[in-house]
């Protein structure tokens, strides 16, 4: 049988796994405790009294968290009862079964997909022991920001949007694939702007995304869009049946501007034919600082909507309108806030791998769906894309990621080595970028 390289993890000390469990998680959990702090006084104005108790709860319980991360304790089971409580403790104990000479999985000793998803977890459990605030979003107020000061962008962005529509040409298949580009690449630069790896500092979009494209494609180490083309582009499902319109299905990963470049994509993309429909897919519980939810997709269509420009407006008008027909469907899952790697999923979330089978094309968004498709191992960077992903390939999918954390595939032999020589951080600055097909049809 076939042995997967070992999982990242903090125990490897000085990896970029060791720094985030060390530095990056509890910075970003003293945020969250402050922020849960300052809400004091909305919490009692909310709720009176019962607010204030909710809020010292919910900030001892993360403190005692921190603490118990900072000297590597075990982790232990969760002990809420939300749907999907079970799963977790499932998952850890087969994370315990893998453990050797009888170590308890722990912050740093287990693998640090694992830990970091369950760091979100345990914020979203002390929450839920702490009623009234349990719905309270503790990355609300940095996604919020990161969507204001990315203002001018994301006018730009949608100015560009609009004047493209009104001259649009779709016949002219030119024209539809160099505009098609741009709107995968604004799309792709966009995960740039996440708070996870900046642990919640400001990280926005400040420049005209547009005019910078040409000057960052030398950064895109793999570039499968010609691939991503064609498939949208076929006459023919892989099946041999005349298509009757793309599925398109977007995971998405973060809210403020990339949300915002994932919108544009999709209202391009179903404006001009390229498809008829988008599924986007976001998670259930506030996730890795910026990660998209329910809330902040509804808030930004209607932000958007709401603006006092002109083009800004009609795309939250037109955003709004392709959600009303339908055009546009919004889907969640327990499994997008589980930490397990998705070649499990077909075993663990059968029902989320038949959804996604019937897509045409998947682009999954971002570092952290980069790390899932790949199980974030040690993998060698010469390993085929295709192989790493371990039998997950529900349909053909697209990976948009800029790097932020040591795992990278598909590339050419000496092509990492290149990097590394030119730039010791090319894996974790977010600088460099990939988008990378695999599909079950390719021979
Ligand atoms: O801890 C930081 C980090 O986990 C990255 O290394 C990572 O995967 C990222 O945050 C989230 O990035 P993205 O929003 O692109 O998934
Ligand atoms: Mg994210």
């Amino acid at each position: 049988v076939f042995i997967p390289p070992p999982s990242l993890s903090a125990k490897f000390e000085g990896s970029f796994a060791y720094l985030t469990v060390r530095d990056r998680l509890p910075t970003i959990l003293t945020k969250v405790i402050d922020t849960i702090h300052r809400t004091k006084n909305d919490f009692f104005q909310k709720h009176g009294e019962v607010g204030v108790d909710a809020e010292k709860r919910a900030i001892s319980f993360l403190s005692k968290m921190r603490n118990e991360l900072q000297t590597d304790k075990p982790v232990l089971p969760l002990t809420d009862s939300a749907d999907d409580t079970e799963a977790w403790n499932r998952y850890l104990q087969r994370q315990q079964d893998l453990m050797e000479n009888g170590q308890l999985v722990s912050w740093f000793k287990s693998p640090w997909l694992y830990v970091e998803c369950y760091m979100y977890r345990k914020i979203q459990e002390a929450l839920y022991f702490s009623p009234p605030i349990c719905d309270f979003d503790v990355f609300k107020e940095g996604k919020t920001q990161s969507f204001f000061e990315s203002q001018q962008a994301i006018i730009s962005l949608c100015t560009f949007l609009r004047e493209s529509l009104v001259s649009a040409d779709n016949a002219n298949r030119k024209w539809l694939f160099e505009h098609f580009l741009t709107f995968l690449q604004v799309s792709l630069w966009g995960n740039r702007c996440d708070l996870s790896i900046s642990a919640g500092q400001e990280n926005s979009q400040k420049t005209s995304p547009i005019h910078s494209l040409p000057d960052l494609r030398h950064f895109i180490l793999v570039d499968d869009s010609d691939k991503v083309w064609s498939v949208l582009t076929s006459k023919q499902s892989p099946g041999g049946q005349e298509k009757t319109g793309v599925r398109l299905d977007i995971i998405l990963d973060n809210a403020g501007f990339e949300l915002v470049t994932d919108l544009v994509l999709a209202d391009f993309m179903v404006s001009v034919g390229l498809a008829k429909e988008v599924h986007f897919h976001g998670k259930s519980i506030p996730w890795f600082v910026s990660d998209v939810t329910s809330r902040d997709f509804d808030w930004t269509t209607s932000q958007t909507a709401a603006s006092n420009h002109k083009h800004m407006s009609s795309c939250g008008v037109q955003w709004k309108r392709h959600v009303k027909d339908g055009a546009w469907t919004y889907h969640e899952h327990p499994f997008w806030t589980l930490p397990h790697e998705f070649c499990d999923m077909p075993a663990d979330a059968p029902d989320l791998y038949s959804t996604l089978q019937r897509s045409d094309l998947i682009l999954f968004k971002g570092d952290l769906n980069y790390r899932r498709l790949t199980g974030d191992r040690a993998w060698e960077h010469t390993v085929p894309f295709g192989r790493a992903l371990r039998g997950f390939l529900p349909a053909p999918l697209c990976s948009l990621r800029t790097l932020k954390a040591n795992v990278q595939v598909g590339l050419e032999p000496g092509q990492a080595e290149k990097l590394a020589a030119q730039d010791t951080e090319w894996m974790t600055s977010g600088k460099y970028a990939v988008i990378q097909f695999c599909s079950p049809f390719e021979e």
